[in-house]
């Protein structure tokens, strides 16, 4: 059995040490100023595995969003008016001071998300890594010109940035779902308002920090941080139909993300949608094995299976599902789980009670309907959950309807290529998709027909800086990242020049 935490779950309050202190802000930042609520009302920010409370930050609403906006439309005067080369500049030194400053940001995202040390760090540097990208992405906004069918006419095609982004960002990746955003924005020359998440405001506070300490001008970057409820309802509202916003990125649930297009339509803003997923993770029977469990392993429990591209749906083939399971067993079997912080952990908690009881659920109607508990299948104290592996998993369950964003791995049995292709694409989502085959032509085959918008072949783990990120159907629409992730906070502007002569 994993080994689960026993008596760590004890309240009360706990500081979190950092060597450099000052990343450690607890409240908003608007306009350049370190800011409260209006009426000073705060929210609790909780260790997920300790249950102690880390800090407590500013519970806005839409008064504070409206000014925060205000801010940042004033900014953009000025900001979208810089050189390419001078926002490349600093954002290479905010890239720099992230990297000087890695091991306590990881710390931070420690104590508000739960992850482990080293999962942190790996997300510091998948952070850090989008600012580096951005920052050399600045100075490649190319426009063209387009010869003209009429005569003396010139066409010429420029790039400017849309405007002011309101930027709504996920508890999962406190730090990196901010740099995939707020690294592009600043780049293309846009000002930007960031809502961070209730549970793990500290990261995006952490940035405002280093932000201000690299030379970022006042406005230009504004973090509004809420409870869940009423507030965030409303800072999400007024910043879908503020005018003076011109687009939203928001990365979280399909749910939100229909509620936040549909109030954007408003002020018909250009949007980006990074929507939940149900990733299909297929084994063929001609697959390496090991390779196959390892992706699987770093693909279903990275962040305790906490991620929009984690593979819900595990499909292996007939002939090779008793030696797979048995293999992924075998590796779950070995986890510890615990404090983020404390060595040897390998899995942390979950990041709420709503989150756990998910999980929950998803087990017992799965079992229920049939399926064989490998491992785990309980809940452990606070917000521990033992990491899982259910085999036998009939088709129609609730793996099947949604994602677990939990540490369940479900594994299903199936016979043919056309029939796994069916199941896997048989849902309104289409996030990433898996699969692990040695057979080339089958390779490009399932790669090409999976309904989605990345595919990982023979490989569990596909996130990188350098490469778009997004999905298809209900996961939305948009990309991250990659050489097109810039393009999402630019319009293109027409020039035609005529009377010019032939
Ligand atoms: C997400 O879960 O939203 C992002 C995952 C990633 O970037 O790898």
């Amino acid at each position: 059995m994993p080994q689960m935490p026993q008596g760590i779950v004890k309240g009360g309050k706990e500081d979190v040490k950092l060597n450099n202190q000052a990343l450690f802000q607890t409240k908003a930042y608007i306009n350049g100023a370190w800011v409260d609520a209006d009426n000073k009302s705060t929210l609790k920010v909780y260790n997920k595995a300790t249950n102690a409370v880390v800090a407590e930050v500013p519970d806005m609403g839409k008064d504070e969003t409206a000014r925060a906006i205000e801010a940042a439309s004033e900014a953009f005067k000025s900001w979208s008016k810089t050189t390419a080369k001078h926002r490349h500049d600093l954002l290479l030194k905010l890239y720099q001071a992230h990297q000087e400053n890695a091991e306590d940001l990881a710390k931070i995202i420690v104590a508000e998300n739960g992850k482990t040390l080293a999962e942190a760090k790996g997300e510091i540097a998948y952070s850090n890594s989008f600012l580096e990208w951005f920052a050399e992405e600045a100075t490649r906004t190319y426009g063209h010109t387009v010869p003209s069918p009429l005569p003396g006419v010139r066409n010429i095609v420029q790039t400017q940035p849309v405007g002011v982004a309101g930027l709504i960002t996920p508890w999962n990746f406190p730090a990196a779902m901010i740099t995939r955003k707020a690294g592009p924005a600043l780049a293309a020359g846009c000002t930007v308002v960031i809502k961070a998440p209730a549970e793990t405001p500290l990261s995006a506070l952490a940035f405002c920090h280093l932000a201000e300490k690299v030379g970022f001008p006042k406005g230009a970057i504004n973090v509004v941080t809420c409870a869940k409820g009423d507030n965030e309802a409303a800072v999400g509202k007024e910043m879908c139909e503020n005018p003076a916003i011109k687009k939203i990125s928001f990365t979280g649930s399909t749910r939100v993300g229909k509620i936040l297009m549909s109030q954007s339509s408003s002020t018909l803003k250009k949007l980006s949608m990074e929507l939940g997923g149900n990733a299909p993770f297929i084994v063929f029977e001609d697959a390496d094995l090991d390779k196959a469990v390892e992706g699987a392993i770093a693909c279903k429990f990275r962040g305790s299976g906490q991620t929009c591209i984690c593979a819900n749906r595990i499909y292996v083939q007939e002939a090779v599902k008793d030696e797979f399971c048995k293999r992924l067993a075998a590796k779950v079997d070995k986890f510890v789980v615990g404090n983020g912080m404390d060595q040897g952990t390998t899995h942390g908690p979950l990041v709420s009670e709503v989150g756990v009881n998910k999980v929950d659920e998803h087990v017992r109607e799965s079992v229920k309907a049939g399926a064989k508990v490998l491992v785990g299948g309980k809940r452990g104290e606070g917000l521990f959950y033992e990491p899982t592996v259910l085999t036998d998993v009939p088709a129609g369950g609730p793996t099947d309807r949604e994602e677990t964003f939990g540490p369940l791995a479900a594994v299903y049995t199936f016979k043919t290529e056309d029939e796994v292709l069916r199941k896997a694409n048989d849902v309104n989502v289409g996030l990433a998709g898996y699969f692990f085959s040695s057979d080339v032509a089958r390779c490009f085959r399932v790669g090409e027909a999976l309904q989605v918008g990345m595919v990982g072949v023979n490989t569990g783990l596909i996130s990188q800086n350098v490469v778009p990120f997004g999905g298809v159907n209900e996961s939305g629409f948009g990309r991250e990242g990659g050489k097109t992730g810039i393009d999402e906070y630019l319009v293109q502007k027409l020039m035609v020049f005529g009377g010019v002569g032939n």
